[in-house]
């Protein structure tokens, strides 16, 4: 935020903004109203002149592809969604005469791929990489007092990418008027080089485009000003500290006078925390904390990748409630937005660079930029977030190729290494390798400060200690677990594929490198140096449908094998946000508040199962389990193993005896499962499921019923199919039908079944094991939404919702 004048600071100039008080301007507005698209080339659509009357109007930020319809012919492995191909967007827009002067930037948080930019005819540039931010300076080439048209071809291509990458201009867009003389972009950067309790110096770089006087102004959690000066250092007194519990923000209010007068106002972000990495762990403001993290990918199920602030926080919110600490951002920069809301809710980032570097995976990858664009990328990333306080590692790569190259491998990691470290030495760096131990040998795992394993629990302790003796190492990436949600399949075998193509959630099956996650938890627990874990993967995502699909050297890069399997699995929740059992074991591992968690449903009648396993997870010391009504023993977690089928790369044995589940095998009669936790000998939790009757019923259940009439805003409202008495039917595939009227839309609809190609853009949605999610988008008018579920043979159900 703040003054862009080309004239004097009183100049009511530039249109659109905001007053914030006092005599500053906010500078930059959205850019993300008004284009007009058109999938497919365009010849001559960067000329002014061309006529885009008969494209489709919309607003940003916008992902094609996630409009379907799904095909297997668009690569299972990517979503089988039509993310590849030519799109064009323009946007024809005024500039007032008064604007002559100033700077002008166009920035694009970030667009999918190889996004060539020309305003009014004139070719800016091309920017490859999809998860980048790039900006273009227009000043020069606008129509000062008429009308200008800024042109965005984009061009996606078929194996290009190993997950679903969404296509088209998916995250925001800004159009910043700036005073010739300003701070200039990504500009500021603020680091606290010491911090007491009573006592932080923050040290500012800024870096300014022209000539002018710099001042500065600390603004405390609340609001008040608690230091200021025109020197690069500041004192603040008492800090507030950064930390997981107490997200603690502090704002650095850079103005920038020419003889004077106000020219420039930048407002930047931070936190006051201390990080100190070793190899006995990680300490955070001096207090040891365990990594308790997650992979995530940037896309939001069924709202594709296009970068909804609400559909991240809900993602964060749900991590948070399974006991997440720690966020790996697999594997590339994630929208400005998630990385706010890290700030915000307190969640250490590994923000991460890249998936390929030279050596390619795919076919068309980002290896073929690399060469040109690999430097910019990683500084573009490291100037971007580095005064995130959430931001405690930058990754260089995930599973680089390089690995196994004894020269290019060490190389280019500290090339890449000495490029974050000449814009940030105040965070240590990291790479995920999976190769063992090659990259330990040829000395490349020593490149970075930290050494990220990909699935190599066997590997802690001596083996990597004998390459590594004094330097950190962290679980870039653990278990790989599939499931979902709601299938059970009797008798628990570890299958490598089932017919159903769905995976039961007894938690066990995975690819050959995958384990459970109790087995990652046991190797922690022996290893204490280990920093912690990031867990493939929180959230299940788009492509990668994994046991499913294909392999790369027999399919050449498509997955279609088992269409339509085409999303990922892996998730300790599934594409809509519900929580799978996963969830729960990761909850019992990593949260303190008792609870208790039971499964399989109890709905078995008619499959001929008599005898039914039933685990639970917890962490309280006791479990007891009641068959309707009747005890059948308490279990103590740690002492009461739980065998489980366990095969994994270099696993000796077939199982593996686990203390962080409890279970029985109960004879099968319809009625009540109740668990219930013992602290001290005191019941601290339980839960109960019940046999279900026969669908009855829709009941809706929105996560916010009042939300923001931005135009943006969502609400996630569940759909439940229940029984009678308002049990959830947990096998109920009832095909529901939506109306949503008044100042809201539908956004999308999903169910968690990641093997099917029912349209995410629609007004129904099957239930998936007796749900299924309505995502409603609130319009920019304030009013009533009003939501109507119905199904034939059910009693329907509608809520209102406010957009305020
Ligand atoms: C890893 C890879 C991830 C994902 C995962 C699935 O090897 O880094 O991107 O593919 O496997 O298990």
């Amino acid at each position: 935020m703040g003054v862009a004048m080309a004239g004097t600071a009183a100049s009511a100039w530039p249109m659109g903004s905001r007053r914030l008080g006092g005599d500053a301007l906010e500078y930059r507005s959205s850019f993300n109203e008004g284009w007009r698209f058109h999938k497919g080339d365009a010849p001559g659509a960067e000329v002014a002149a061309f006529d885009d009357a008969k494209w489709r109007a919309l607003d940003l930020p916008h992902d094609w592809a996630i409009e379907g319809p799904f095909d297997v012919k668009y690569n299972a492995r990517c979503g089988g969604l039509p993310f590849h191909g030519i799109g064009w967007y323009r946007k024809t827009f005024d500039v007032p005469a008064e604007a002559e002067g100033n700077v002008v930037y166009i920035t694009f948080d970030g667009a999918m791929y190889n996004a060539q930019v020309w305003i009014n005819g004139q070719f800016l540039g091309n920017r490859p990489y999809g998860y980048s931010e790039f900006r273009h300076e227009v000043g020069k080439h606008l129509n000062h007092g008429g009308s200008n048209v800024i042109a965005v071809k984009l061009s996606p291509e078929d194996l290009s990418s190993r997950w679903y990458p969404g296509a088209g201009i998916y995250r925001n867009v800004w159009i910043d008027y700036r005073n010739p003389v300003h701070v200039a972009p990504w500009g500021t950067f603020v680091t606290t080089p010491t911090i007491t309790e009573t006592q932080a110096t923050v040290h500012v770089e800024t870096t300014l485009v022209g000539e002018g006087d710099i001042g500065y102004e600390i603004i405390d959690p609340n609001g008040g000003v608690v230091a200021a000066g025109t020197t690069p250092d500041l004192v603040v007194e008492n800090p507030r500290l950064w930390d997981i519990d107490s997200p603690n923000l502090y704002v650095l209010r850079t103005t920038v006078r020419v003889d004077g007068a106000m020219v420039d106002q930048v407002e930047t972000r931070f936190g006051i925390r201390t990080l100190e990495f070793s190899k006995s762990g990680f300490k955070l403001n001096g207090r040891p904390v365990r990594i308790q993290g997650v992979c995530l990918h940037h896309d939001n199920g069924p709202l594709g990748a296009a970068t909804y602030r609400r559909a991240d926080e809900r993602k964060l919110q749900i991590m948070k409630q399974m006991g997440v600490n720690s966020v790996r951002t697999s594997h590339n920069p994630p929208s400005n937005e998630f990385m706010d809301l890290c700030d915000e809710l307190g969640i250490l980032v590994q923000d991460e660079a890249f998936d390929v570097w030279k050596i390619p995976k795919v076919e068309n990858g980002y290896n073929r930029f690399f060469e040109e664009w690999g430097e910019r990328d990683i500084k573009d990333m490291v100037r971007r977030d580095r005064n995130h306080p959430s931001v405690f590692m930058w990754s260089i790569g995930n599973e680089i190729i390089e690995q196994r190259e004894k020269v290019e491998g060490p190389r280019v990691a500290k090339q890449l290494n000495d490029y974050v470290k000449e814009l940030d030495p105040s965070r240590p760096t990291t790479c995920g390798f999976n190769w063992w131990p090659g990259p330990y040998q040829t000395g490349m795992a020593g490149q970075v400060d930290i050494a990220g394993m990909n699935y190599k629990p066997l590997a802690y302790g001596a083996p990597v200690n004998e390459f590594l003796p004094n330097h950190p190492v962290v679980g870039s990436e653990t278990s790989s677990c599939t499931s979902s949600r709601g299938v059970y399949h009797l008798l628990i075998e570890k299958y490598k594929t089932h017919e159903s193509k769905q995976v039961s959630s007894y938690d066990l099956i995975g690819p050959p490198w995958a384990y459970p996650p109790d087995v990652e938890y046991d190797a922690l627990e022996r290893n204490p140096e280990i920093l912690g874990e990031y867990v493939w993967t929180g959230f299940d995502y788009l492509g990668e449908p994994t046991p499913y699909g294909g392999k790369d050297n027999s399919t050449n890069g498509y997955w279609n094998a088992d269409w339509p399997s085409r999303s990922s699995y892996f998730g300790a929740v599934d594409l809509c946000g519900f929580p799978k059992d996963r969830f729960y074991l990761y909850q019992s591992q990593w949260t303190a508040k008792p609870m208790v968690h039971v499964l399989p449903h109890w709905n078995w009648e008619g499959t001929g199962h008599s005898t039914i396993p039933v685990y639970a997870y917890t962490n309280c010391e006791e479990v007891e389990l009641f068959v309707n009504g009747a005890s059948a023993g308490k279990k103590v977690k740690g002492k009461d193993l739980t065998q489980l089928l366990v095969k994994f790369n270099r696993y000796d044995g077939d199982t593996f005896m686990s203390k962080y589940r409890l279970s029985w095998d109960v004879p099968y009669a319809p009625g009540s499962l109740k668990v219930v936790g013992y602290i001290g000998g005191k019941p601290v939790a339980e839960k109960e499921i019940k046999t279900a009757g026969a669908p009855a019923k829709i009941r809706l259940v929105p996560d916010r019923s009042g939300i923001a009439a931005d135009g943006a805003d969502l609400s996630y409202v569940t759909v439940r199919i229940e029984d009678a008495d308002g049990n959830l039917c947990p096998l109920a595939d009832n095909s529901v039908e939506f109306e949503v009227a008044g100042a809201g839309r539908i956004a999308a609809v999903g169910n968690g079944n990641a093997a099917t190609t029912a349209p995410f853009q629609a007004n129904r949605r099957d239930a998936f094991n007796g749900l299924c999610m309505l995502i409603v988008k609130a319009g920019k008018q304030a009013g009533t939404i009003d939501v109507k579920a119905t199904s034939q043979g059910l009693q329907p159900h509608a809520v209102h919702l406010t957009a305020r």
